[in-house]
């Protein structure tokens, strides 16, 4: 059974991960310095899957740590690095915190790996490398353009850093994964996402707002060049994103013949406008989500979608989740933790 260290696997894309790896066979150790995500994971990862992921409190950018994590579960094959600072608005406010955190944090796995004859690393990369897209919807040729944000920079260097080394001779394989927008929760609605105070992103602050915890949703501008003159993304859902690192850890590892880099877009290639979003959502869950037309915020994008067949054909990877059925995960998601049952992390 190969052995994979998921960085970040009490996170949101992290922990439904790690379900995955564990119903295909892996054998999961998970580092997460449970600075944006609960402990409380570990054990609904296992009240899934029936089994309980090794797991080691520690920061990824702690050299000593990590040697003692190796050596200690000796045998990892394959690394997935969620770990990082992932709020945009953050990153502005505190860059070096960010340029720390994330770029440290991968360059101490990179110096390892070979010490530790780990194989491969899947590193979780954003559709925000591409700026706004000339031309939609937007393949892997598509140019990087200068980020937006110090966060969305972070994704950029480490990306350079990884084809760098790679370039310099390193003995491993990368997979580097560009997520659209990743949306929902498990089926179970044992794990989802955990929003850090105030939600920033979509479909998280309009499950408060149906929740009644929010009083409305703000839509940011509908004066947008698109039909409806609102913003459009490729809302892909996360138990399907999930499932796309299993097989990139799989063609990493077990595919003598796959190139030592490569690069996937995982979205839906499905550009869904933000009320279509909310209508989809209404109609989904029978409920009616108060909403109002404000200005636009700051740094959007007008419209992005994926071309994902890359993935589609090399990875055989085909998302399968409706927008409805992945709107009801993160709804069911939403009552359960107003039930009370899910610890959040402290603002
Ligand atoms: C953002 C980040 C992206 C990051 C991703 C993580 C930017 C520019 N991009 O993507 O790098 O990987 O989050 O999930 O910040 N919207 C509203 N009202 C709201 C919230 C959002 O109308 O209260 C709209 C936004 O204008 C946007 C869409 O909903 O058009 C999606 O927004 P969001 O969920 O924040 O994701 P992105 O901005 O696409």
């Amino acid at each position: 059974m190969s052995k994979i260290l998921v960085t970040g696997g009490t996170g949101y894309i992290g922990s439904h991960t790690v379900v995955e790896l564990q119903t295909e066979g892996y054998e999961t150790v998970i580092v997460d310095n449970l600075s944006n995500s609960s402990i409380e994971f570990i054990e609904r990862i296992q009240s899934i899957t029936g089994i309980r992921p090794a797991f080691i409190q520690a920061d990824c950018k702690d050299t000593e740590a990590m040697k003692r994590v190796f050596t200690e579960h000796e045998g990892i094959e394959g690394i997935i690095h969620f770990a990082a600072s992932k709020f945009v608005g953050e990153s502005v406010e505190k860059p070096l915190m960010y340029y720390r955190n994330n770029i440290d944090s991968l360059l101490t796995m990179l110096e390892l790996m070979p010490q530790f004859d780990v194989k491969g690393i899947v590193f979780s990369s954003s559709c925000t490398v591409y700026g706004q897209p000339d031309l939609l919807p937007i393949s892997e040729e598509s140019p990087v353009k200068t980020a937006e944000s110090p966060y969305g920079n972070t994704k950029q260097i480490n990306e350079e850093i990884i084809r760098d080394a790679i370039h310099a001779g390193a003995p491993y394989k990368s997979i580097i994964l560009r997520y659209f927008n990743p949306t929902g929760a498990h089926p179970s609605a044992e794990i989802g996402e955990l929003p850090n105070g105030t939600p920033q992103n979509l479909v998280p602050f309009l499950t408060q707002t149906a929740a009644g915890i929010r009083k409305e949703l703000k839509v940011f501008g509908n004066d947008y060049n698109t039909p409806d003159g609102s913003c459009i993304r490729d809302y892909i859902d996360v138990v399907d994103l999930a499932k796309a690192h299993v097989m990139a850890v799989e063609r990493m590892l077990k595919n003598a013949a796959s190139p030592q880099l490569e690069y996937f877009n995982l979205g839906k290639g499905e550009g869904v406008s933000v009320l279509e979003l909310i209508n989809t959502f209404e109609q989904a869950t029978n409920l009616k989500v108060p909403y109002r037309i404000t200005e636009r915020r700051a740094g959007d994008i007008e419209q992005i979608w994926a071309d994902a067949h890359r993935a589609n054909e090399i990875l055989g990877w085909k998302p399968v989740e409706t927008l409805e059925d992945t709107l009801r995960s993160a709804w069911k998601w939403q009552l359960k933790q107003l039930a009370g049952t899910t610890c959040l992390p402290a603002d």
